[in-house]
């Protein structure tokens, strides 16, 4: 369970959280729709607990993170996966062993046991054959799969994932949201997406929170958010 409570965040004067408060059930998937700057990614780093908030609580598994020594945050940061915006693949490394990277940093797994997990991850998000690959040697897609592998590949419980869509065409936009609701329901993984991807958004989450301004202006699942007033939503849906 991840509880988000008066989350207040300000840089300068410019205020980009205005006590913003939500639950993500366990198992949930979630998504934080927001325009671009609308503070999407702070938010995602504050539940990561790379932003201390001015105020306000997250909670995470009953701990409130954001009071957390540096030390203790990297355990809990442990058991969360993370695809960040542009993949952040290891150029020098193969989609192979950029998967099984955090395998052999912080598990005692025996080589033959990384290379049956990896594998089979690598399987899953549909790189079979790739696995000697460079990053600069795959497309845009196959970098976020990549990302995607690695990213789950510790059995976390919890992924956040920022943006998975930026750069890709509507096409590989729909395969790589679809590929992370298929992964994260087979791994029972809560997840956390910011997007601005609404159309493929309200195809994959359980829930949604619109943001603006600092503020949750709409939240609900994805029928739900269909019946919003909000000028925004309504002008995808007509
Ligand atoms: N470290 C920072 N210092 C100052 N301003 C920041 C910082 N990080 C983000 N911002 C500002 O906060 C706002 C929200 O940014 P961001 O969360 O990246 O938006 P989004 O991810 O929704 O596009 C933007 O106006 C951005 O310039
Ligand atoms: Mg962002």
């Amino acid at each position: 369970m991840i509880k988000v409570n008066k989350l207040f965040k300000q840089f300068g004067s410019q205020v980009v959280l205005n006590e913003i408060s939500f639950e993500i059930k366990p198992g949930e998937l979630l998504v934080i729709l927001g325009e671009s700057g609308s503070g999407k990614s702070v938010l995602l780093q504050h539940l990561i607990g790379l932003i201390k908030p001015d105020h306000g609580v997250v909670e995470i598994e009953g701990r409130d993170i954001t009071k957390l020594r540096e030390s203790d945050l990297l355990r809990v940061r442990r058991d969360m996966g993370y695809l960040f915006q542009d993949g952040a693949l290891y150029d020098f490394m193969t989609v192979y062993e950029n998967a099984a990277f955090p395998l052999r940093e912080h598990t005692r797994l025996k080589r033959k046991d990384i290379k049956t997990k990896v594998l089979d991850i690598l399987k899953m998000v549909d790189l079979k054959g790739a696995e000697g690959k460079f990053p600069s040697q795959l497309s845009g897609g196959m970098r976020k799969r990549a990302a995607l592998a690695r990213a789950v590949i510790m059995d976390s419980k919890i992924l956040f994932c920022d943006e998975p869509t930026s750069g890709l065409d509507p096409i590989k936009s729909r395969n790589i949201m679809d590929l992370i609701n298929t992964i994260v329901r087979k791994l029972k993984c809560t997840t956390v997406i910011a997007s601005h991807d609404i159309i493929n958004s309200l195809r994959i989450a359980d829930r949604l929170i619109l943001i603006r301004q600092g503020q949750i202006v709409a939240a609900g699942t994805p029928a739900e958010l269909r019946s919003s007033k909000d000028a925004y939503l309504q002008e995808f849906f007509n």
